[in-house]
């Protein structure tokens, strides 16, 4: 399936119907309840300004956090309804539940245009688990379906996948840019097409790996995932991350990275401390290895060098994971200049990952980056060559 090949809500007929819009309003709340990032928020604006400007009376179906299928106040979408509307500057309607008779007398009372946000879909035990009453329920409300929800595809749930069984269903504008920015960088890539992957566990990202080598001229790897390589290559590694059962499965991909001729960048250099903190001692190493009772905890000059030289070259890049403990000032180094590396890239640029994203929002850079998914767990499910159940439901039409 060719990630970009899936209708579009441009071809959907709206006017005068009320369409259901499967959005990802799943926003971090702080311990007050209020948001402290409205990106998704934000990113699902273009879809709604579309809908209302064509006539049609847009029904929101979300979830926030993981309420396990019972009512949780703190969880309700209230904060969020409140924030739609400050954002879009049109009325927005709260109900307060996502199924049934009452909802539907309520659509019944609502005037045309109005947008509706519909109360927090997990309060519903067969929500995560798909189940087709509950999504039935969800289409019996609307006369179309849209999924904007691109953070939420991965998931086979019931409002995820559901409605577009009953109703003429279509991606909305958000859906679509996620899937042609992977489009652009796993299907046609400019090339060379440089990957730079890293966070705390190689576990993680060996089918990333696995399947970016296939595609990629150039593969960097930092973060904590590095010292698993360094350690199989023979390198002493301290006290550093690592995962001895993923030995093998490291060495696999140097295998295969040398056979396709992908040049695979390493760390040559680490920031190293003596502890897990932003007060411990921190010394810079000569080279890959790192002395007893020390732990690498971001990349060091030579390496920053190496990798930000490997991404001014490319024509296409994505990134996912940072190089080091960003969040703790004496480790912040390295991700900061392959942020900085990754905006200054002339080429096509694509930042994928909740960390890489706080990363890249923290060095102030996002602006000069061509696109920031808002998709944690399903940009890496993309970068894996795995097919969202979301985008399924919305192409086997
Ligand atoms: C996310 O934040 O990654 C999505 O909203 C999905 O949430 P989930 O991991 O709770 O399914």
């Amino acid at each position: 399936m060719k990630l970009d090949a899936i209708p579009s809500i441009t071809d959907l007929d709206v006017k005068g119907k009320r369409v259901l819009v499967r959005v990802d309003f799943n926003v971090p709340l702080d311990e007050h309840g209020a948001i402290t990032d409205d990106t998704r928020i934000r990113a699902a604006l273009p879809t709604l300004e579309l809908l209302l400007e064509r006539g049609a009376t847009p029904i929101l179906l979300s979830h926030l956090g993981r309420p396990k299928g019972e009512v949780v106040d703190k969880l309700r979408l209230d904060p969020v309804g409140t924030r739609l509307e400050e954002l879009i500057g049109k009325p927005v309607r709260k109900l307060y539940e996502s199924r049934g008779e009452r909802v539907a007398n309520e659509l019944d009372q609502v005037d045309p245009g109005t947008i509706v946000l519909l109360e927090n879909v997990r309060f519903h035990p067969g929500e995560t688990k798909g189940d087709p009453e509950l999504a039935a329920d969800f289409a019996a409300l609307g006369d179309a379906f849209v999924n904007d929800a691109f953070g939420t595809s991965h998931r086979d749930h019931a409002s995820v996948c559901g409605p577009a069984r009953f109703l003429p269903a279509a991606a909305g504008l958000l859906l679509q840019r996620e899937l042609d920015a992977f489009a652009r960088v796993l299907d046609r890539p400019d090339k060379p097409l440089v990957a730079i992957l890293g966070g705390a566990k190689v576990s993680d990202k060996l089918t990333v790996i696995d399947h970016l080598l296939d595609r990629v001229q150039a593969l960097i790897v930092g973060g904590g995932m590095a010292y698993t390589f360094l350690k199989e290559m023979g390198h002493t590694i301290g006290t550093s991350l690592v995962q001895d059962d993923q030995l093998a499965s490291v060495e696999a991909s140097m295998r295969k990275a040398e056979e396709l001729g992908v040049e695979l960048h390493l760390p040559l250099d680490h920031v190293i401390a003596d502890a897990f903190s932003a007060t411990a001692n921190t010394q810079v190493t000569d080279g890959p290895d790192i002395p007893d009772g020390w732990m690498g905890l971001d990349i060091g000059p030579k390496t920053i060098r190496r990798f930000c030289g490997a991404v001014a070259g490319a024509r296409t890049v994505v990134w996912n994971g940072p190089m080091g403990v960003f969040e703790m000032e004496p480790f912040q180094a390295g991700t900061k200049a392959v942020a900085e590396a990754v905006a200054a890239c002339p080429g096509y640029t694509v930042v994928g990952g909740g960390d890489s994203v706080a990363a890249a929002e923290r060095f102030g850079v996002t602006d000069r980056i061509d696109h920031i998914s808002t998709g944690g767990g399903a940009s890496l499910e993309l970068l894996e060559g795995r097919e969202l159940p979301g985008i399924v439901a919305l192409a086997k039409r």
